[in-house]
């Protein structure tokens, strides 16, 4: 099978990383990779914040569980109250995605750069996860200023990334391929 396949098909979520900082050069290329994703009328709306600071991430994680704990929700209500739950899974890298609201598919075009950063990553051995519960952070005041969101922008995703801490293996999702429908 050629490597973009496999890629594609052997990534999968990780949640549990090593304390080990990633290079400058390896997070360049998984950005260049998001830089290279399709956007709505080419608009290359989407804007990349690199967060290394522990406490930073520890912040926005305590913030966003706090957040959480008042939802109506009931599985992100006890993700929110779990003491040992943290919403960036303690990786030394999380990049935040956001984008100018004024394009023409904020949200989409950063989806695309998501996955393309997450297959990239995959591509030279660094682990990853999308973090869509983030919003519970995005959605406080203080958040466009502690992460430097430019104004106009709005962030959408982070996005952890590290090694993966390979002694802790927990159970990865399997694919249904039960949801194609031909129309010839
Ligand atoms: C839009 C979106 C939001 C997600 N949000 C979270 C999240 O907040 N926390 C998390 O641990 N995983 C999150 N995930 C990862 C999914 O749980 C994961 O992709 C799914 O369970 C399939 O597993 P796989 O990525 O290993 O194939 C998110 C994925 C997407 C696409």
């Amino acid at each position: 099978m050629n490597e973009v396949l496999n890629v594609i098909r052997e990534r999968r979520s990780v949640r549990k990383f090593l304390d080990v900082q990633l290079s400058d050069e390896d997070i360049n290329t998984i950005i260049e990779a998001g830089i290279h994703a399709p956007s709505g009328h080419n608009a290359q709306s989407v804007w990349y914040t690199v967060i290394q600071n522990k406490d930073l991430i520890n912040y926005i994680s305590r913030k966003s569980k706090e957040e959480m704990c008042k939802s109506d929700v009931d599985w992100i209500k006890r993700f929110g109250s779990s003491e040992r739950y943290h919403l960036l899974h303690h990786a030394p890298t999380v990049i935040v995605v956001s984008a100018n609201n004024d394009a023409y598919s904020p949200i989409e075009d950063c989806s695309a750069a998501v996955e393309n950063m997450l297959l990239a990553a995959k591509s030279i051995g660094i682990s990853s996860v999308w973090v869509g519960l983030s919003k519970y952070f995005f959605k406080l005041e203080e958040s466009n200023t502690l992460l430097h969101i430019k104004d106009g922008f709005e962030p959408h995703y982070a996005i952890c990334f590290g090694y993966e801490d390979v002694e802790k293996k927990y159970p990865k999702p399997t694919r249904n391929y039960e949801v194609i429908d031909w129309i010839k």
